[in-house]
């Protein structure tokens, strides 16, 4: 039987990532596609060229040809410019709109069966773009910023309470930029709420709730954070990871539940745009949203988080005429 295809447009610091995961968990067959010549064409063979040490057995190829992909069962998608030092995801959406829109015609024309996984920012207007360019169905086009939010959420807790990282279980949902909504109240640690915990290491609920808004604050920044220690070019090894996550959910019909940029239909009070919620992903992709009910401060936060979303939509004709 034929191996799974996955193609990555973007062969920068995260493609380069991407490719060296797909290939170490044998999750198909990897095109490395970048505009930049040879780039993509000498990462793929760097990697290659240990696949008898790390022990995988799948074709890797480096491009600058769209024709490559063809028959692509996954692309991931991270051409685009990165945030430098004092910069807003946000303020990547002029230059990073025109590349998506390019990206995405290579992507309709060549993989017009694929599930797309966007990662570059702005994230929610990036998925909607693509989604809108390719005609592709919604359950096929999707971004990923809440498994990434979520695990920096999870960890910064388990650091906090001593705690193996791989049984705290908290949510990120909205939009991935500063409005992004860390969910306090299901936050817990083998079904244990972290806010108790808190209190009980503590012994006093006004400081629990101190440290909790400090991990949450924290959460909001930690794309910035990692910016600023970088000093050039944003997270590379966490995104890469993230979107392994879920392209491995679809490729294996996990059905895992990932937080994940998906359109919303009505859920959560949200008519017709992509945000990040809890979704079912398996063989058909975002196969359900997971709805559960917000409280009033969550709404609230989550309208907010959706309203910052809508005002990068609004202004992606007046960058790309055509698409009005
Ligand atoms: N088509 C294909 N690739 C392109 C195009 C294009 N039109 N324009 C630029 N690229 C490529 C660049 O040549 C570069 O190799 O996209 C790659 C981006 O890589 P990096 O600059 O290293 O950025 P990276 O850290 O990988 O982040 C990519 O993901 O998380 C987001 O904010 C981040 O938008 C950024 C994206």
């Amino acid at each position: 039987m034929a191996r799974p295809k996955i193609s990555l447009i973007g062969g920068g610091q995260i493609g380069g990532v991407l490719a060296q995961l797909c290939a170490l968990r044998e999750l198909g067959d990897v095109v490395l596609f970048d505009i930049v010549e040879g780039m993509p064409q000498g990462k793929m063979l760097d990697i290659a060229e240990v696949a008898r040490v790390d022990g995988f057995d799948v074709d890797l190829k480096g491009t600058n040809s769209y024709a490559d992909i063809a028959g692509s069962n996954v692309v991931i998608v991270t051409a685009g410019l990165p945030r430098k030092p004092g910069m807003s995801r946000d303020d990547l959406l002029g230059v990073n709109a025109k590349i998506m829109s390019q990206v995405s015609e290579g992507i309709k024309e060549y993989a017009p069966d694929a599930f797309v996984i966007i990662i570059s920012n702005p994230l929610d207007a990036m998925v909607t773009l693509c989604q809108k360019v390719t005609g592709f169905p919604p359950e096929r086009v999707m971004g990923q910023a809440g498994v990434l939010d979520s695990n920096r959420f999870c960890s910064f807790i388990a650091w906090e309470l001593g705690v193996s990282v791989r049984d705290v279980n908290a949510m990120v949902l909205g939009g991935h930029g500063d409005t992004m909504v860390p969910i306090i109240r299901y936050a817990n640690v083998n079904g244990v709420p972290v806010m108790e915990q808190l209190v009980r290491k503590y012994g006093d609920e006004a400081k629990a709730n101190e440290v909790m808004t400090a991990m949450v604050e924290r959460t909001k920044a930690a794309g910035g954070e990692v910016v600023k220690l970088l000093g050039n070019g944003s997270a590379f090894y966490s995104p890469a990871s993230s979107a392994i996550a879920m392209a491995e959910a679809i490729l294996r019909d996990q059905k895992r539940v990932l937080p994940t940029c998906a359109l919303l239909q009505g859920e959560f009070g949200v008519d017709n745009y992509y945000v990040g919620v809890p979704c079912v992903l398996g063989a058909g992709g975002v196969e359900s949203i997971i709805e559960f009910s917000l409280d009033e401060q969550e709404q609230a936060l989550f309208d907010k988080s959706v309203a910052a979303v809508k005002g990068l939509i609004d202004e992606l004709p007046t960058i790309l005429p055509d698409l009005a």
